[in-house]
């Protein structure tokens, strides 16, 4: 559950991180493919490489997606319904494939921010991940 303080600290540094969707989103999509391989089963002809134009479109959409939710705290699961509904019966993504990325989607938030990602931020951002990790991965069964 977001606390009042929790909002306040992704409301403050989100509008940031929305500003480079696509970079960001590649970067940790990146990492995650790198430190994670087991995760590009998901990707079928998909360009791996660093900043593929690829990698950039699909890290768009997924920032885009969190700053959908970031837009609407009081109801990620209604705004993020459709999204749930793809990832558990069209793409069928396992659900323990979520906290990696919600981790480097933090590493790379963390990398960018460094004065903004203190503790509150830091702790802020791993609970709003978790809440949309929740979201997506609710319909499986
Ligand atoms: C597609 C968001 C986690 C695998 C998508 C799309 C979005 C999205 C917005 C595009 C949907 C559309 O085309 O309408 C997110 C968010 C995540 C997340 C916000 C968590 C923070 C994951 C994870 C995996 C994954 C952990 C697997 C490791 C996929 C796949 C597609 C997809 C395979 C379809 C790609 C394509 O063929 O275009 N996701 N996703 N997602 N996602 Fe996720």
């Amino acid at each position: 559950m977001l606390s009042a303080e929790d909002k306040k600290h992704i409301k403050a540094i989100w509008p940031s991180v929305a500003a480079h969707a696509d970079q960001f989103g590649a970067d940790a999509l990146y990492r995650m493919f790198l430190s994670n391989p087991q995760t590009k089963t998901y990707f079928p002809k998909f360009d791996f490489h660093k900043d593929s134009a690829q990698m950039k479109a699909h890290g768009k959409k997924v920032v885009d997606a969190l700053t959908e939710a970031s837009n609407h705290l009081d109801n990620i699961g209604g705004t993020l319904s459709k999204l749930s509904d793809l990832h558990a019966h069209d793409m069928r993504v396992d659900p323990g494939n979520f906290p990696l990325l919600s981790h480097h989607i933090l590493v790379v938030i963390a990398l960018h921010f460094p004065k903004q990602f203190d503790f509150a931020a830091h702790q802020a951002l791993d609970k709003f991940l978790a809440t949309v990790s929740a979201v997506l991965t609710s319909k499986y069964r």
